[in-house]
């Protein structure tokens, strides 16, 4: 199936929800077949604007779509999937949920027996189709694996996982988001210190960390390889590198995602 002949309802459109639809609209989706929700109708200009059906009518949505993208916050979820309930279809319909920390099976009790359901975790990259997304489901059909594949591929890159992954891949992928947004802020500060306006500090930061990932996107190497490749003996590199490392740089970072991960699971 054309993903841009799938009806989809968007119910929640906050961060995230907002991201995957731009993504989905740039990937060819027609805005019209997509059905926006959130429950501040006042909010909901900007999303008018990209032409998508928006209201504040989770049951109409749910009823005029082939699949329901569910991108509520944990603590939301259980209204909306009561809200829902009669409308959805088992025989036609497919649910994706990107809410985090709710297991499928937790999700399956809300809803009619028979439901398909996929659980993925995007990230906010989706706005510009460099999502890393994870998915996982526990025995749909291929074709609504596919599918699924489909819709997210069209917004970056996706992976299948076990479900016992997905607060971890909630972590390194979703939040990585923003650890990285926090290096980069770091780097532009350093910039700014050795001499280089905001603006430019920002453009050399973003373009070395998009070329760094690049690189090994495309090569395949290891980390540690490319910087013995910029590492000159009693050089500035390394000199630089050991002052972080000194200073906690990778026991931050993975203290850091260790207690993002205690978040989720208690
Ligand atoms: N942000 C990320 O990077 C990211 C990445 C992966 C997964 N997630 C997961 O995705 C979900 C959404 O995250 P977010 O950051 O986008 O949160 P958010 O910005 O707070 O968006 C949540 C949206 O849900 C809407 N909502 C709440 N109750 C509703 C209801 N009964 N009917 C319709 N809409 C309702 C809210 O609308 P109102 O504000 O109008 O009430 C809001 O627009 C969460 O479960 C999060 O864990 C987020």
């Amino acid at each position: 199936m054309d993903i841009k002949t799938l009806k989809i309802a968007v119910i929640g459109v906050g961060n995230l929800g907002n991201a995957l639809v731009s993504g989905l609209i740039e990937s060819g989706v027609p805005a019209t077949n997509i059905y926006a929700t959130r429950r501040n109708g006042d909010k909901l200009e900007e999303i008018k604007k990209l032409r998508v059906h928006a209201g504040t009518d989770n049951r109409f949505a749910v009823k005029q779509a082939d699949v329901i993208l569910l991108c509520v916050k944990p603590f939301n979820y259980q209204v909306v999937l009561d809200e829902i309930y009669d409308d959805i279809d088992p025989l036609r319909q497919l649910v994706v949920s990107v809410i985090t920390g709710v297991s499928i099976e937790t999700l399956a009790a809300k809803m009619p027996s028979g439901m398909a359901i996929i659980r993925a975790m995007p990230n906010t990259a989706a706005d510009v189709k460099e999502s890393l997304t994870c998915i996982c489901h526990n025995g749909v059909e291929d074709y609504q694996v596919e599918l699924t594949l489909k819709i997210f591929d069209a917004l970056g890159t996706t992976i299948i996982i076990k479900e016992e992954l997905m607060n971890s891949a909630t972590v390194l992928g979703a939040c990585g988001i923003a650890y990285v947004m926090r290096f980069i802020r770091a780097m532009v500060q350093g910039g700014i210190e050795i001499g280089f306006d905001a603006e430019t500090a920002g453009n050399i930061v973003q373009h070395t960390v998009k070329g760094a990932a690049t690189l090994l996107l495309e090569r395949k190497t290891h980390p540690e390889s490319e910087i013995d490749k910029v590492t000159t003996p009693k050089g500035c590199t390394i000199a630089g590198l050991n002052e972080m490392e000194h200073n906690g740089f990778s026991s931050a970072l993975i203290k850091g995602l260790k207690a993002s991960m205690t978040q989720i699971d208690h």
